[in-house]
């Protein structure tokens, strides 16, 4: 009898985590004065610019590791000038950062993801690239897994860059410093689009990118300041209780060989920018972890 009543406990936990979490619970939209919304009883979010402003949302939670999904539609039609940035960030000047960056483009032109590692302040770890779909089409998942050991970028599900922790190397690797997740829609059209050339047409306006399916299993940080870790924070299952332990697989994973390929795969022909590669920043000295 107890038996039965623990696998149906089980059952139900496990069909509680397939939901995704509610916007509501897991987000405040910071800033837009009412351009960024959450909609369908928790279920979507979408943030607005237009040529007043732009809009943004974070976390509630701090975490300290996690495997990060978010599903994205990004600007359509007419996106150029228009940035979509999607991140985790902590405090401070010697904050730790991961961050996507999708840059928008005139119709029809693709869109750059843009990636980048920020440990202990220090940034200028960019890498682009091309996607081998439309993202403004449909809903795609970009996943962020941190754990001890990686950082590891994901665009349904395929690797797309591995940032490895080589402390031992005397490379700095986020581990202390918890972060929240933090999205905006704004505009950065004295950068973003073709260098700057080409700029945000507000005729367009107002730019509108889509939110859903958000999925954290992480370790997030309490009141008290201790990580409490377990799968599926955020979704109506119990939530984590435990320490590292309770973590889940993310916590230890890295890519096996055929994720390795695959990875390799898309940084050959979907990379179009690679800081280890830059000729203006070999001149200066190629960051450690390039040679590595
Ligand atoms: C926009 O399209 C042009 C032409 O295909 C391309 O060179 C550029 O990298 C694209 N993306 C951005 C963000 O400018």
């Amino acid at each position: 009898m107890a038996r039965m009543a623990v696998s149906v406990l089980a059952i139900l936990l496990a069909s509680c985590a397939l939901a995704a979490a509610s916007f509501d619970k897991e987000f405040d939209v910071t800033w837009g004065d009412g351009r960024g919304k959450i909609l369908n009883n928790g279920q979507l979010l979408t943030l607005g610019l237009d040529k007043i402003s732009g809009s943004g949302f974070q976390s509630k939670h701090e975490y300290l590791y996690g495997k990060i999904d978010m599903q994205l539609k990004l600007v359509s039609g007419n996106s150029a000038g228009t940035v979509t940035a999607y991140y985790l960030s902590s405090q401070g000047p010697t904050h730790d950062e991961i961050d996507f960056e999708f840059l928008g483009n005139v119709t029809g032109e693709p869109y750059t993801l843009h990636t980048n590692v920020f440990t202990q302040g220090q940034g200028q770890r960019e890498q682009q690239f091309r996607l081998w779909f439309d993202p403004t089409n449909d809903f795609h998942t970009y996943s962020i897994l941190w754990n001890p050991k990686h950082i590891i970028f994901m665009v349904d599900d395929m690797p797309i860059r591995d940032f490895k922790n080589l402390e031992g190397k005397g490379i700095a690797f986020p581990k202390n410093q918890p972060m929240r997740l933090y999205s905006s829609l704004w505009n950065a059209d004295d950068w973003a689009t073709q260098g700057g050339r080409v700029k945000t047409d507000w005729s367009h306006a107002p730019f509108s990118a889509s939110y859903r399916s958000f999925k954290a299993d992480a370790c997030v940080v309490t009141a008290a300041g201790r990580p409490r870790c377990g799968a599926s924070i955020g979704t109506d299952a119990a939530p984590g209780t435990g320490g590292a332990a309770a973590a889940g697989d993310w916590y230890n994973q890295e890519l096996d060989l055929t994720r390795q390929q695959r990875m390799r795969w898309v940084q050959s022909n979907y990379m179009i920018y690679n800081y280890c590669t830059d000729p203006k920043r070999i001149a200066m000295g190629v960051p450690a972890e390039c040679s590595m």
